[in-house]
């Protein structure tokens, strides 16, 4: 097949982005989609450019309610124009991933010492309990399971959910908001199911907020609410910044193991090596991140003109660097298409770089590491049971469902 224009949103981009990325980066490395008013990047250099340079690049893109009746995630969203202008004037906390320099560094600077390398570790013992649990129930089951139902979305629900000390009766009903909020915004959801997902988890982490600031408990909500600070967070910005962590590393990391999973399937000989050593479960998932990782895209909008080669992207448009096609790019990882657990770490752009590299890359890849690893510590070989069902997103990869045997 050999594209001739680049389509974001048509159905067989969805099923396999790939071959579709190499036509851009070869015929059309900084490509204009006028229906969608966006400019496409796909070369590695190009990539990483946008995504340092934060001057020129800004991540100030206007929030999710700035322009609902023009999503390029989700062209389909039928939004009435008083509806638009109404949600345009709802209040808008500063959100850490939204906004650039000063804002982006005082608000970076708040809520990384939750992030901490040491932070995350110690969660491990913790993480290595929940997938023993959640291993244990799905083999009991028998031998036809769904890895994402029970492993790959439960997982990391859990492990945020306990890190901001919520109660696990509620844990539940976090994964369906979180859901929600993201259905709208990234897929082809609907806009009231973003409004419900978004409104349920506001009024939560609002009350929760409040809780903790008159009883601080040993939790990450507690550790936001008193950062000692003459400045501290305010409650929106608190609040936010709860949803952006559940909306921002439920899914992905969900995805991530899923995504992982499918390409050992795919590729008998390393899910063979890994059957033999669990210790390659984390090359495993470095592979995965390069090579098929949960977030296609980012969005920037331009604050000056800016030219890559002898095209012009003018002041005040919106940027799609595409971080999946640059780790595609032969131009920095040679055989770019083939999934090799002999790579090392490589200088992907899945976590993305610069200023908003993510900052619970080291929790993903640590609970990721460990469902793959404890997965095939079971000495069980999973095989597909069906045809799993792809999550309808041109940003977000990753899978509703997974069905395998384990025999
Ligand atoms: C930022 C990917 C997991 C929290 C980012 C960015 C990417 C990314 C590409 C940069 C966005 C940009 O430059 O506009 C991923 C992937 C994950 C993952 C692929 C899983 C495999 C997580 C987790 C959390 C998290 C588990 C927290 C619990 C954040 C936050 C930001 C961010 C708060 C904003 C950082 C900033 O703007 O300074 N993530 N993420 N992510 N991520 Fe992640």
């Amino acid at each position: 097949m050999t594209p001739t224009r680049f389509d974001l949103n048509a159905p067989e981009v969805i099923a396999d982005p790939y071959p579709h990325y190499a036509w851009l980066r070869e015929h059309a490395p900084v490509y204009h989609d006028r229906d969608l008013g966006l400019w496409v990047l796909s070369r590695h250099d190009d990539v990483a450019t946008a995504l340092r340079d934060s001057d020129r690049f800004s991540s100030d893109t206007g929030g999710p309610w700035s322009d609902l009746s023009a999503n390029p995630f989700n062209p389909s969203m039928k939004v009435a124009a008083p509806v638009a202008r109404a949600a345009r004037r709802l209040p808008a906390p500063r959100v850490l991933l939204t906004s650039d320099p000063p804002d982006h560094t005082m608000l970076r600077r708040k809520v990384s010492r939750a992030f901490t390398p040491r932070r995350i570790a110690s969660w491990e013992p913790r993480i290595r309990q929940i997938t023993e649990r959640l291993l244990s129930q799905m083999t009991a089951r028998g031998g036809r399971v769904d890895l994402v139902r029970d492993l790959a979305s439960p997982l990391p629900t859990t492990v945020i959910a306990e890190m901001m000390g919520v109660p696990p009766e509620r844990q539940d009903r976090f994964r369906r908001w979180s859901d929600k909020a993201i259905d709208g915004l990234l897929t082809n959801g609907s806009l009231r199911s973003t409004l419900h997902g978004t409104a349920a988890m506001s009024a939560y982490f609002a009350a929760a907020v409040r809780k903790r600031r008159r009883n601080p408990r040993d939790d990450l909500i507690s550790l936001l609410v008193t950062d000692g600070d003459e400045a501290p967070l305010s409650a929106g910005e608190l609040v936010t910044f709860c949803i952006l962590l559940l909306v921002a590393g439920n899914e992905t990391t969900t995805n991530l193991i899923s995504n992982t999973m499918l390409a050992l399937m795919d590729n008998p000989r390393a899910m063979e090596m890994l059957q033999a050593d669990p210790g390659l479960a984390g090359a495993a998932v470095e592979e995965t991140l390069r090579y098929d990782g949960p977030g296609q895209g980012l969005l920037r909008l331009t604050k000056a003109d800016v030219t890559f080669g002898d095209v012009t992207i003018p002041a005040g448009h919106r940027v799609l660097p595409l971080i999946a096609s640059a780790n595609r790019d032969p131009r920095r990882h040679p055989d770019p298409d083939a999934f090799r657990l002999d790579r090392g770490r490589t200088d992907h752009l899945a976590f993305g770089t610069g200023i908003h590299f993510c900052i619970g890359h080291a929790l993903a890849r640590l609970e990721s590491t460990v469902a793959i690893e404890s997965l095939a510590r079971l000495g069980l070989t999973p095989r597909p049971a069906g045809t799993p069902e792809r999550i309808n997103s041109p940003v977000l990869r990753g899978l509703r469902t997974l069905p395998l045997t384990l025999t």
